[in-house]
């Protein structure tokens, strides 16, 4: 079952057959089986989040690592979480789309501010994992050219074609406005 934790206590997964994480500055402990209650060694991390945590920001489409719907931060890097299983997580840190925001005031973060203010989507399924992209390439370069964005973006796919109201609102935060 995962439980969250008071005190993260990570410990490898052997013998115990648990892993420990932190996803949006919360540490849980789980443990690994294939019991109702446990985490089964097959389960994706998005099937974690979304299915046993209810965390439901983080969306599946392709389901194999094909359209970066389900991208969020594993340590700081953009990762696909359908293509990463919960125990390979043992002892990392993951970011989610629910985790942006500011817990005290509930204000948006200011990359999420900005698709909002550019209507940077439609149906809106793909863009927690285009902001989730979004962030890690403004973590690693704050002030990306034009064509940065689109390159970092690569990996995220939207049908209802989104994309340039994505590239700008990415710039609008970054502080480059074009
Ligand atoms: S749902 Fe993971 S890449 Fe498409
Ligand atoms: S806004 Fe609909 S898939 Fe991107």
């Amino acid at each position: 079952m995962a439980v969250r934790t008071k005190k993260h206590t990570h410990r490898k997964n052997g013998g115990a057959g648990r892993i420990s994480l932190t996803i949006n500055g919360q540490p849980y402990e789980m443990e690994v089986g294939t019991s109702p209650h446990q985490i089964d060694p097959a389960h994706t991390l998005a099937h974690t989040l979304r299915e046993t945590l209810g965390l439901t920001g983080t969306k599946v489409s392709c389901d194999h690592g094909a359209c970066g719907s389900c991208t969020v931060l594993m340590d700081g890097k953009a990762i696909l979480s359908c293509m990463t299983l919960t125990v390979e997580c043992d002892g990392k840190s993951i970011a989610t789309v629910e985790g942006l925001g500011d817990p005290e005031t509930g204000e948006l973060d200011p990359l999420q501010q900005a698709f909002v203010d550019r209507t940077a989507f439609q149906c809106g399924f793909c863009t927690p994992g285009m902001i989730m992209s979004a962030k890690a390439l403004l973590s690693e370069n704050p002030s990306p050219t034009e064509e940065e964005v689109k390159q970092g973006l690569s990996g995220n796919f939207c049908r209802c074609i989104s994309n340039y109201h994505v590239v700008k609102a990415v710039l609008a935060a970054s502080g480059k406005k074009r």
